[in-house]
Order: C-alpha cells, then sequence, then structure tokens
C-alpha cells in the first residue's frame, strides 16, 4: 500500500487544493481532494490487466464548484428535502430552495463546495473532517463530519461517515461518485447490467420528491432483482420512468434492521469489471445521469446524457418531512455512523 500528499491545485477564489493518492498491491488506486472530500480518481483493473479511471470528474479544478456533484461527499442531506424546509420539535428551519426554486437539493453544496481539512491514516485511509457552524446553509447544529476512505488490498473502496452535532438534526451524507464502469470517457451506461437487491422503491412527483409511497418494483421496469441491463427498460412508456426522464429513485432495503446489508452489483462486459456495492443505508439512489448534457470532464471529454450512473447509499429523500420513513435524526451527544463499500473485480 501507498499513500501520498500533494498540493494540488488553488481555486479561483484563492483556497488551496490538496490531493491524497493511495495505491494498493493491485495498483488500484484512489486519488481525493480536500475540496469536496472529491473521489476525483478511481483507477480499476479491467479483465486485461489494464487499469481505467472509472468515474467521472474534471481536469479544471473550478468547474467542481458547480459540477452535478461528480465524486463528492453530499451533506448534511444529500437528496432532495421537499419546499426547502423541516422541523424539528417546535422548530422550523428553512434552507435554500436551489431546485427548480422549489426543495432543497444536497444542501445546496454546504459539504460539497468546502475544502476539507485531511490526513493519511496508516498509508491506505484518507480521513478528511469539516466542521459546519449553527445555521450553516439553514442546517441546525455545529455540525462535525468526518469521512474516511480506506482501499484494501483485496479491491475495495471502504466510506466510513462519522458525525457529531449540538442541536439536533437530520444527518444523511453520501458520496456522488458517476460511474462508467468501461471508463470515465465513455458514452452510455445503458449496457451496464445492474443488480439491486431491493423489493421496493420510493415513486417521485414531477419535482422528484418521494410521495410517501412505498412500491413494490415487482412487475414494473423498476425491478433489478435479476441482473439486467439498464438500458432495457429506461425508456418506456412508464409514469415514473417519465417523471425522472430515466432512473432517478431510491431503492429501499428492507433487510438492513436485521442486519444484513444492503447491495446492489453492475457489470461492464467490455472491460469485465464487476463493482459490488454494500451498505448500512436504508436506501440507494439509482441515478442513470439524465441531467448530463455534455459538459466538458477529464481530458477534454464530454459527459452526455446517461453517460455515467450514480449508487449512491442514503436515508431515503426528504425523510424529514416523511413520517413512516427510516428517520435519520442525530440527537446531540450521539454519534452518526455509517459504512458503505465498492468493491472491484473481473470476470
Ligand atoms: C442526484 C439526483 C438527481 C440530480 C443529480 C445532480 O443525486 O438524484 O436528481 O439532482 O443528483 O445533478
Amino acid at each position: 500500500m501507498l499513500s501520498q500528499k500533494k498540493a494540488y491545485k488553488t481555486l479561483a477564489d484563492g483556497r488551496q487544493v490538496d490531493k491524497y493518492i493511495i495505491k494498493n498491491k493491485n495498483n488500484m488506486q484512489i486519488e481525493i481532494l480536500t475540496l469536496g472530500a472529491t473521489v476525483e480518481k478511481l483507477f480499476v483493473n479491467d479483465k486485461y490487466g489494464n487499469k481505467r479511471d472509472i468515474t467521472l470528474g474534471f481536469d479544471d479544478i473550478d468547474s467542481y464548484l458547480s459540477s452535478d456533484y461528480q465524486g463528492a461527499a453530499v451533506g448534511p442531506y444529500a437528496n432532495r428535502i421537499a419546499g426547502g424546509a423541516f422541523s424539528v420539535g417546535e422548530n422550523i428551519y428553512t434552507l435554500e430552495r436551489n431546485d427548480n426554486g422549489k426543495n432543497s437539493l444536497h444542501s445546496n453544496r454546504l459539504f460539497t463546495n468546502a475544502i476539507w481539512e485531511a490526513e493519511t491514516i496508516e498509508n491506505d485511509s484518507v480521513k478528511l473532517t469539516l466542521f459546519t457552524p449553527d445555521g450553516s446553509e439553514g442546517f441546525p447544529g455545529d455540525i462535525s463530519a468526518e469521512v474516511i476512505y480506506s482501499l484494501s488490498d483485496d479491491d475495495s473502496l471502504k466510506i466510513e461517515y462519522r458525525a457529531k452535532t449540538t442541536k439536533p438534526t437530520f444527518y444523511n451524507p453520501t458520496n456522488h461518485m458517476y460511474f462508467n464502469l468501461s471508463g470515465y470517457d465513455s458514452t452510455s451506461i445503458l449496457d451496464t447490467v445492474l443488480q439491486i437487491n431491493a423489493e421496493f422503491f420510493t415513486p417521485v412527483d414531477e419535482n422528484l420528491i418521494p410521495t410517501g409511497e412505498i412500491r413494490s418494483v415487482k412487475d414494473t421496469p423498476f425491478t433489478f432483482l435479476t441482473p439486467i441491463p439498464i438500458g432495457e427498460r429506461i425508456d418506456f412508456d412508464d409514469e415514473q420512468l417519465l417523471l425522472a426522464n430515466g432512473y432517478d429513485h431510491n431503492y429501499c432495503f428492507m433487510n438492513t434492521a436485521s442486519g444484513s446489508p444492503g447491495s446492489a452489483n453492475a457489470y461492464d462486459k467490455k472491460s469485465g469489471i464487476f463493482m459490488t456495492v454494500e451498505t448500512d443505508m436504508p436506501g440507494i439512489q439509482l441515478y442513470t445521469g439524465n441531467f448530463l448534457k455534455g459538459d466538458i470532464g477529464k481530458n477534454g471529454k464530454a459527459m452526455p446524457f446517461r453517460s455515467a450512473f450514480c449508487l449512491e447509499t442514503q436515508f431515503y429523500p426528504d425523510t424529514p418531512n416523511q413520517k413512516d420513513f427510516p428517520s435519520c435524526l442525530l440527537e446531540v451527544g450521539e454519534e452518526f455512523y455509517s459504512r458503505t463499500t465498492y468493491s472491484f473485480s473481473t470476470r
């Protein structure tokens, strides 16, 4: 295991961004930026033994500040909060409605656009920490957040999240890597074969806010209980697919309460790369890059519509306003802890 830190680039606003690199014995390599605790590059071996960077991102550092959250840590509340408002007890909190002027999305980049403190731990991990004062982007409490990325010699990337707060708040962090298992410069993910071990999902309204229903995937284009290419049904005349212009939905891992992790996997035939996701979070957002519109990313390559997919582990969207969804209320004196691993092999 090899780790390295370097001063990387300076943002137009003068902030310095550092980069941390970890490489394992198989040459799998992760490159992390202190801006947004971002996974900037993720090199994985393909079936021919060649390394491919399978995540979208940018060479131009300032592009990260207005990105589609490529690779970033998102929080304190990932995904949408309806009306940009929620209450805890008697207190009502209002957030920026940065999504169509209607809803809060990804906490208006509070975690994503911050420079995190970082340190290497034991050559295989990078620990990033961020302090956000009470009221930042409307969220209650001084929040001390931590994200740890660890690479193992069996080719898995573990992401651990911890947090404490000085006022009760809803805490729901995620990582927003955009994967293309053929490589960041491939233009489609429609042939990627996906499996999500979840029997239910949360349907949305026209603003992508959950309606509150927890619907069975059975007999719908949303079932990925057996592996099936992402593109096979994505353009079906289905109300939910039309509302989101593809998949942009939360799947429910009902089995997490029993202790077995929620899981999903994806396979790309061309590269032979097989990725497994395991999480203790109760949900996962399948997002098929429906808002990507060809912006220039790494190496001058465009990132077209549906050129990547995300599997964002999370509590369900709009949980603070949905009393029947599993709660992510973090109380004073508690420590939030969650873990997700992305593991890689070839076949
Ligand atoms: C996803 C979300 C999408 C879109 C994207 C960022 O997490 O599900 O609807 O907002 O982030 O472009």
